[in-house]
């Protein structure tokens, strides 16, 4: 073995030690904002060894939910906390200017919604989520089920190639009762401008393109260990 190698960690390792870092930005006292997701996962074991030192959670999933319950963390409705310090998730993809791609959990709704009700957002990534343009993961879009071939056309008229996700053979059902679109084929140079023009597409819900809520920090793990990049 060289002892001046650096270590390497499985991607799941890299998880673990996004989430321990995570804890830095818990302020004691606090309900943090929590996302969805493997890594979340992580972050929620992490958080449940200082549980006795925050109220509790805002939860962006049913599946982060009962993982944060079984853990003995409190959940409060996102309606009863009009501010949260910190939001922590997950993401896809995240750009060089905290511009990310999210929703491969299905999740993307409700993460926008506590994302936005948050003052910080504390994106935590393993390095293979490090793109320098959107669009290498199909993009996730949450929608009303009755326009989905109508945003599969349009999405073919900007170039993408859209298809509904499915999970054992039928349209996977999110936690809102909505179905999601898996978009590839995008190159995704202005998230803020496609963003905002496909938020105001009818029957869109929720596009995964995460750039009015870009990430304040990004946590992201590597060989190296975890590397700090604050966004301005
Ligand atoms: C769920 C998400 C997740 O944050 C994203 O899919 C990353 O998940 P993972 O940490 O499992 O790679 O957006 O909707």
């Amino acid at each position: 073995m060289n002892p001046s190698a650096p270590p390497t960690f499985t991607q799941d390792e890299l998880k673990t030690l996004v989430g321990q870092a995570a804890l830095a930005y818990v302020t004691p006292g606090s309900i943090v904002g929590v996302g969805t997701g493997s890594t979340v996962n992580k972050f929620i074991d992490a958080l449940a060894t200082i549980k006795d030192q925050i109220r509790g959670a805002v939860s962006s999933s049913e599946a982060s939910t009962q993982r944060l319950k079984a853990l003995g963390i409190e959940v409060f409705d996102s309606n009863s906390v009009p501010e949260l310090a910190v939001y922590i998730d997950g993401a896809d993809e995240i750009d060089p200017s905290g511009c990310m791609i999210k929703g491969g959990g299905a999740a993307l709704t409700r993460e926008k919604i506590v994302a936005a009700q948050s003052q910080k957002f504390v994106c935590i990534v393993d390095d293979t989520k490090l793109v320098p343009v959107l669009g290498r993961f199909p993009l996730p879009v949450e929608v009303i089920p009755m326009a989905s071939q109508r945003l599969i056309a349009q999405f073919a008229a900007m170039g993408g190639s859209a298809s509904v996700r499915l999970r054992d053979g039928v349209p996977l059902v999110t936690d809102n009762g909505q179905h999601i679109l898996d978009v590839i084929g995008l190159r995704i140079t202005d998230p803020l401008a496609f963003e905002t023009q496909v938020s105001q597409w009818p029957g869109v819900v929720t596009v995964g393109v995460f750039a009015h809520q870009r990430a304040t920090v990004c946590l992201a793990g590597s060989a190296q260990g975890v590397t700090t990049t604050n966004f301005q």
